[in-house]
């Protein structure tokens, strides 16, 4: 399975979705949620473009230190382009599941839409746990593929499309195994919540009218090993294309967010 590759043009495309409203919006939840103080070490695991990065470090402030680390090269660039000139922030190449930090490290840690890329998730979450002090805040949210209602008149077509955009992630329904696996990693879960991503009519400027476009490019690439062959998935998005036009489009999906503490 090909998962999607994070280069300087997904870094583009991923920076646009998420300067829409919908994102910003997350954003200003997973910050309500983790509650951020002055002073406080944060570290935040798979960094992508540096947004939530930037007002963490913000609120964090010189008296502060924020840690953003990514696996992708294209991705540590374009955060540490956002975070420049702020004193208390470092960006770095990272791995989820093998953190070079110490243990004991950060008063708090985000990861919003990563873990779903990674294979090993107890390990991933035992580097967490290690690098977060006793009562340490771990902000995790990720989405749940099957809470996806994207309108179609051929829903078994579009099953078969989406049963391909899931070999994008490593796990497409990790929310729904985070709790036992954060128990399990020793963390104690406070709080979960659903973050959705709602567009009941078409809007182009908006988390869905951004990644209808990336799954489209996704299945157009991967869909011969799902048996998509090119006619299929030219009138799967011929018909979106109409119910676009037709102001008949839909789509909702949801992302969980996970409070824990160390
Ligand atoms: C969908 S983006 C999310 C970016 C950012 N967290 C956000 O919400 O804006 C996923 C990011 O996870 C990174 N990533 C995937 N696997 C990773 C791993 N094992 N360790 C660190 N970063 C990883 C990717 O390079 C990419 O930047």
């Amino acid at each position: 399975m090909s998962q999607l590759t994070f280069d300087a043009d997904s870094a583009r495309a991923l920076e646009a979705i998420y300067m829409t409203p919908d994102v910003v919006a997350q954003r200003g939840r997973v910050i309500d949620l983790l509650a951020p103080a002055a002073g406080e070490h944060l570290l935040d695991v798979g960094v992508g473009p540096g947004l939530l990065a930037l007002d963490l470090a913000r609120l964090v402030g010189e008296s502060g230190r924020m840690v953003g680390l990514d696996l992708a090269p294209a991705m540590v660039a374009a955060a540490t382009a956002r975070l420049a000139g702020l004193s208390q922030a470092e960006v770095r190449i990272g791995d989820a599941a093998n953190l070079d930090l110490p243990d004991g490290a950060f008063d708090g840690a985000v990861s919003t839409q990563v873990y779903e890329y990674v294979a090993d998730m107890p390990r991933a979450l035992a580097e967490l746990h290690r690098v977060l002090r006793p009562g340490g805040r771990a902000l995790i949210l990720d989405t749940d593929w099957r809470s996806l209602v994207w309108h179609s008149s051929d829903p078994a077509r579009m099953d078969r499309v989406l049963a391909c955009w899931d070999a994008h992630l490593a796990d497409p329904h990790l929310p729904a195994k985070l709790g036992p696996l954060l128990r399990e990693a020793g963390f104690t879960v406070r709080r979960t919540e659903i973050v959705p991503m709602f567009s009941p009519r078409w809007q182009p400027v908006s988390y869905a009218g951004g990644m209808v476009r990336t799954i489209r490019n996704f299945v157009r690439a991967n869909g011969a090993r799902f048996g998509l062959d090119d006619a299929e998935l030219q009138a799967w998005w011929a018909e979106q294309e109409a119910l676009i036009a037709a102001d008949a489009f839909f789509f909702s999906v949801n992302r969980y967010a996970f409070l824990a503490t160390r």
